[in-house]
């Protein structure tokens, strides 16, 4: 049932974050090191030879030691729902074990029982950006098949140590994104320059099959459990009404739409068979495999941060900046000072299309302004940072998700990314923040990593106890 403010009643308000983004401590309790924890420079970066003293993902902001008061001020935000992941290498430290880790089980026993117990209910992502390091170097990641049972492995551990705990689970963050950073979303260690369509499109199926099975174990083992997959969501837009224009926007979104439409489908669509055939892409793709396949998701979740703008006009298609996908400058978009479109209508129009498209239940489980924040002192004294800017993102963005709502989607939640600062994905910055809550940590490592509440929390902190009338 729908309240009058667009949103349902039972709709799931919270923030979003990822272990290596955030916990810190990459070293304690026999976590073993993921490929993030050795790209200093961030996801677009490449393999290194271990970590680096200036690497500020190792540190994070100290989330494993700190959970417990950063949880309470989620609870006095209001969440819901808190999305956050495991770290594999916590549980696996080196992925290929066949006996786990007692004390990273144990850590994310304490950190679900904390939300909980503040009526928040975890939402997890199995892999985010975090694969354990040594699956990239001795097997080359997800290139090869024997990925498929060390994820088992992982899952089902998991899912027998947390099921009662944790009901709301996702297989793979961005699960697309493997195509445009293989080493940070694969754990492939073959550099991009020599990586194969062939080998590349391999990790894609071997992934493909793990998520599918994760669901299939995860529903067998938890019956009550949700389970989704994670996409990164672009819509893209025709640079100009030409036909060929036209078609280079289906092509270029399909090699997103081909991810959620396995996933939701059970199949491979027909539009890849034809892109395999005519690339001389052979996939090593068993019987057993198109079987497991078919354990389709229960609901679709994806980030959204810009939407994106193609042309078959070579000529015009100079490097637009983005996240992970490419595409060309939209006209009339402005940009975040990262160089990322900002285009709320854009949330409206994917949560739209991939309802239409499937009419299975949307979860946004990523959205928000990376932006540079400037602590102050309010008149009281006390700290604080003036972030009109990123209310007014998640205000416009949230606006459009009533639309859509209106429009008639189904949307379980929504959590904002970031929603305490913590470490960039892609740049490894701690300067470009998300948070509602401000983490007293600079890019060259200094700060107290004290908390401070930003204007945007008590602005969120409404929005949730309205139900998303106030926005
Ligand atoms: C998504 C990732 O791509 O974008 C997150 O799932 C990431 O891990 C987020 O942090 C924002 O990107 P960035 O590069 O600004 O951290």
């Amino acid at each position: 049932m729908h309240t009058n403010t667009g949103f349902p009643a039972d709709f799931l308000w919270g923030g979003a974050a990822a272990a290596n983004q955030f916990e810190g401590a990459y070293n304690v309790d026999g976590k073993g090191l993921s490929v993030q924890d050795v790209t200093p420079k961030g996801g677009f970066g490449h393999i290194t030879d271990g970590p680096t003293p200036d690497n500020l993902k190792l540190e994070g902001i100290d989330f494993y030691h700190r959970y417990k008061d950063d949880v309470k001020l989620f609870a006095e935000m209001g969440f819901k729902v808190f999305r956050t992941s495991i770290a594999w290498s916590r549980i696996f430290p080196n992925g290929d074990e066949t006996e786990p880790n007692e004390a990273g089980l144990q850590f994310y026993d304490d950190l679900f029982d904390e939300l909980l117990a503040h009526n928040i209910e975890p939402l997890i992502t199995l892999s985010h950006y975090e694969t354990p390091l040594h699956l990239s170097k001795t097997y080359d990641g997800w290139v090869n098949r024997k990925m498929i049972g060390f994820y088992e492995n992982y899952v089902r551990t998991v899912f027998n140590r947390y099921k009662g705990k944790v009901k709301y689970w996702l297989t793979f963050n961005e699960i697309n994104s493997i195509l445009h950073a293989p080493f940070m979303s694969g754990g492939i260690s073959t550099s991009p320059d020599k990586l194969s369509q062939k080998d590349l499109y391999q990790a894609v199926h071997h992934e493909l099959v793990a998520s599918a099975l994760a669901t299939k174990i995860g529903h067998e083992i938890m019956p009550e459990a949700q389970i989704g997959c994670m996409v990164l969501a672009m819509p893209t837009y025709p640079l100009t009404s030409h036909p060929d224009d036209i078609i280079a926007v289906m092509e270029s979104e399909r090699k997103n739409y081909f991810f959620s439409d396995v996933h939701v489908r059970g199949t491979y669509p027909g539009y890849m068979k034809r892109y395999f055939k005519e690339n001389n892409i052979e996939l090593d793709v068993t019987e057993e495999d198109l079987e497991i396949l078919k354990n389709t998701v229960d609901f679709i979740s994806f980030s959204y941060y810009m939407s994106t703008t193609e042309t078959a006009d070579e000529s015009k298609r100079e490097a637009g900046a983005g996240n992970i996908l490419g595409g060309v400058q939209n006209p009339y978009l402005e940009a975040s000072e990262w160089g990322w479109q900002i285009d709320p209508q854009g949330l409206r129009v994917v949560l739209n299309d991939f309802w239409d498209r499937y009419q299975t239940p949307l979860f946004i489980v990523e959205n928000g302004l990376g932006a540079i924040d400037q602590l102050e002192q309010d008149e009281n004294g006390n700290y604080t940072v003036n972030d009109d800017y990123r209310i007014n993102y998640l205000s416009a963005h949230l606006s459009q998700v009533k639309e859509a709502i209106k429009d008639g989607v189904e949307l379980m939640g929504y959590t904002s990314w970031g929603c305490i600062d913590l470490v960039s994905a892609s740049t490894a910055e701690m300067k470009k923040r998300y948070g509602f809550i401000y983490v007293d940590r600079n890019n060259d490592g200094t700060g107290s990593l004290n908390r401070y509440k930003k204007k945007s929390f008590d602005w969120y902190k409404n929005v949730i106890a309205t139900n998303g009338e106030d926005l």
